[in-house]
């Protein structure tokens, strides 16, 4: 276990309102820099509680796959969407399903599947804040790791409208008739390329869809979405809206500045040490290849004094999310992870990822699933505009041939890590 690669697989295993007037110039150059746009949420006629729960979030204007997106979701239609990192994918789904739930005392009407259980109880949190002023709505996560038993006795009490949750542990539920999705009315599966990838997971979701009613919208999301994946993501949906808002070339991020640097194996322990030291930063993600040298480089940072924790699937599930949430809730700087962290998850204060170990061809996997992991881990910086950077450690020649891929196929310049970077290059003012 504590060698196991994959930790999505082990994870898995157990498992504004602004009016158009206020398009001014300034709103015009800022939309063209992030890709907002100008009209308001409330163009989307959403429900008034979902206005003010978006107007509470700080929500001005809504982001280009926002604008692209919920006119249709909230009409009930299949969607199958690719926008790029940290904008906004998650309110859209999270919008159109409140907006259209009718909540029934004993029916779960919305499932939302995610890969890995800290992005499932991300999203939870997301349907609680935007489902503030709509107190009749109940939400519940469903993830492995800990006893099915509490899952159990919370749907015996009450059902929940809202059913966040990992494939494993929510097909157990079902199994075993806990779960009943038979008047479900909206299916979403976020980062749906990776739930649908590997023939496991992918036999595991087919399972829970069968048990749901034919007639219910079907929203698919994720930053990537390869040819390959597409017809597999159709075959779930009836006559969807295919929305792409980016294709490969366009996207990366444009406020992240992306560096290599080439090393020993060996060198990484120093040069890591020398680039905290240097570098200003708000929070800080290094992503590593396995468990055990996350636990390894964590004791090394914590050694050094760095405000460091890792996080990765061969600890315990409570201290995963009570990890998770000291990280979220800025009370760690550091966090040493594996691809646990690698997709989804959402932490507004970080603005440097480091890539000490490079992604990897895995057997099995297409050829373009680790350039499309280092497109999701470094867009952990650099959310929604922000500024970012992103600093990968480039070891043997798989390294570079991989990095050599992310610069074809997103058409980006990764250059050589210069001796000085402006701070105000990747530091949020
Ligand atoms: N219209 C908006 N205005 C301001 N902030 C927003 C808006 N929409 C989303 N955000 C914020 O942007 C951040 C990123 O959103 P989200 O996690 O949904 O991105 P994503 O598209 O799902 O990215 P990823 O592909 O990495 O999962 C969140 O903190 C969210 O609250
Ligand atoms: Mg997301």
């Amino acid at each position: 276990m504590a060698d196991a690669a994959d930790d999505d697989l082990v994870d898995y295993d157990d498992d504004d309102v602004v009016d158009q007037t206020a398009a001014d110039d300034k709103d015009a150059k800022k939309g063209h820099y992030v890709g907002i746009h100008a009209s308001g949420f409330r163009d989307f006629i959403l429900k008034p509680e979902c206005l003010r729960a978006v107007v509470d979030c700080g929500f001005e204007h809504p982001s280009e796959v926002q604008h692209e997106c919920i006119p249709q979701a909230v009409l009930g239609m299949d969607i199958i969407c690719q926008a790029k990192s940290g904008m906004g994918k998650t309110a859209v789904f999270v919008l159109a399903t409140l907006h259209q739930l009718e909540p029934v005392d004993g029916e779960v009407s919305v499932l939302v599947l995610c890969h890995t259980r800290e992005l499932a109880f991300q999203i939870k949190n997301e349907y609680a804040r935007f489902s503030k002023y709509l107190p009749s709505v109940k939400v519940d996560v469903f993830y492995g790791g800990v006893p099915i038993s509490a899952n159990k006795k919370a749907l015996k009490e009450a059902t929940p409208h809202i059913v966040v949750g990992t494939p494993g542990r929510l097909k157990a539920l079902i199994g075993s008739k806990d779960l009943n999705l038979s008047k479900l009315k909206h299916f979403v599966m976020d980062e749906c390329d990776r739930l649908l990838e590997a023939l496991d997971m992918r036999r595991d979701i087919q399972e829970i869809f069968r048990t749901t009613p034919h007639q219910k919208q079907v929203m698919m999301f994720s930053a990537t979405l390869a040819k390959e994946i597409r017809p597999v993501c159709k075959k779930f949906c009836q006559d969807p809206m295919e929305i792409y808002v980016d294709d490969d070339t366009k996207l990366t991020l444009h406020g992240l500045q992306q560096y290599y640097v080439k090393l020993q194996e060996a060198e990484k322990n120093r040069k890591l040490n020398d680039l905290l030291d240097a570098l200003d930063f708000n929070q800080v993600v290094i992503f590593v290849s396995k468990v055990a040298r996350a636990t390894e480089l964590d004791r090394l940072l914590t050694e050094c004094n760095f405000p460091s924790v890792c996080i990765h699937s061969g600890m315990g599930q409570e201290e995963r999310i009570s990890r998770y949430k000291d990280f979220k809730d800025f009370k760690k700087r550091i966090l040493v992870s594996t691809d646990l962290f690698g997709r989804g998850i959402d932490i507004e204060r970080v603005n440097i990822v480091v890539n000490y170990d490079f992604p990897e061809v895995k057997e099995g996997n297409a050829p373009t699933v680790a350039s499309d992991q280092y497109l999701h881990r470094v867009g952990r910086a650099g959310r929604f505009g922000t500024k970012g950077l992103a600093i990968s450690f480039i070891s043997s020649k798989e390294d570079a041939d991989i990095l050599a891929q992310v610069q074809s196929r997103f058409e980006v310049d990764v250059s050589e890590l210069p001796d000085q970077i402006d701070i105000s290059s990747y530091m949020n003012s």
